[in-house]
């Protein structure tokens, strides 16, 4: 797909990877519809993608509620005139041992509540602006790309029933959606990113992120442009589909 002029809706924009990732393709010509809770944060990126010279408007909705995504694709076609993409990436970790124990003795476990959060918005979130992102571009009638972040730990990271069960989900609907949609001329790939540097990195304690860096073949962690190139790959290349790309300087799980 070529970008300039194509609308292009961004979810989990205010900061991090989606941030990154907007002020790329702004950068290509396209008009972008970013998508947060953090509405703060949002002003802050369609400053930065006014920049990087693409047009933008931001727009304040929680993708785990049917009703406000459903309102949200809406409203976006009705601003934009129709909806050629959409980055499915906001996202979340609540991380903990599912039974964390010393010597026989159970200390604490994973929450119902932090498992089912993850869960909410980092598959059923996934789910409901894919569906809705579908929806609106079969009825446009121009083709589509759907992209959604998963991440490495979709293989079984410790600390990470929740997050690792969530973004192996991504994964599996990424590969159901290229189906199913590409006789509507929507190509759906994924995403896997490593470690990044963002805020979701920063909330792990220093010394268990020295160690995962030091796992890191690179010997770093990934810059958000980095995760964002990959973006704009996945989103130009009309030949890819129903694919996860790795990013991960080489770090296997
Ligand atoms: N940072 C990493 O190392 C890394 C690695 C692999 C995958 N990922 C994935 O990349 C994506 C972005 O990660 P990030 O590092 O930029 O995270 P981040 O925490 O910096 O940004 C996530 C954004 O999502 C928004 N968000 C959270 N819940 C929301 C909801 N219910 N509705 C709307 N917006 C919501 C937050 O407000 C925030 O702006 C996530 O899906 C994450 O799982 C990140």
């Amino acid at each position: 797909m070529q970008l300039h002029g194509k609308t292009i809706v961004i979810t989990g924009a205010a900061q991090g990877l989606g941030r990154a990732m907007a002020e790329t393709l702004a950068g290509q010509g396209a008009n972008l519809a970013l998508v947060d809770v953090d509405e703060g944060g949002l002003r802050e990126t369609a400053e930065l993608c006014a920049k990087s010279g693409g047009r933008s408007r931001g727009y304040a909705a929680d993708v785990t509620n049917e009703q406000e995504v459903e309102a949200l694709f809406k409203r976006v076609h009705d601003d934009f005139g129709g909806i050629d993409a959409l980055v499915n990436n906001a996202g979340i970790t609540r991380d903990g041992l599912l039974v964390k124990a010393r010597n026989g003795k159970v200390e604490t476990t994973l929450s119902l509540e932090a498992f089912r959060n993850v869960i909410t918005v980092d598959l059923t979130g996934v789910f409901l602006c894919g569906r809705e992102a579908a929806v609106w571009m079969i009825e446009g009638g121009k083709p589509g790309v759907i992209v959604n972040i998963s991440s490495i730990s979709r293989a079984g990271n410790l600390g990470q029933t929740n997050y690792s069960a969530a973004k192996a989900g991504v994964a599996a609907m990424t590969v159901v959606w290229a189906k199913e949609l590409a006789s509507h001329g929507i190509r759906v790939a994924a995403i896997a990113p490593g470690f990044c540097d963002t805020r979701l990195v920063a909330a792990i304690p220093t010394t268990v992120r020295d160690r995962i860096v030091s796992a890191i073949p690179l010997r770093r962690l990934a810059r958000p442009d980095e995760i964002a190139q990959a973006a704009l790959f996945v989103l130009q290349n009309d030949y890819l589909n129903g694919r996860v790309l790795d990013i991960d300087g080489g770090l296997r799980l």
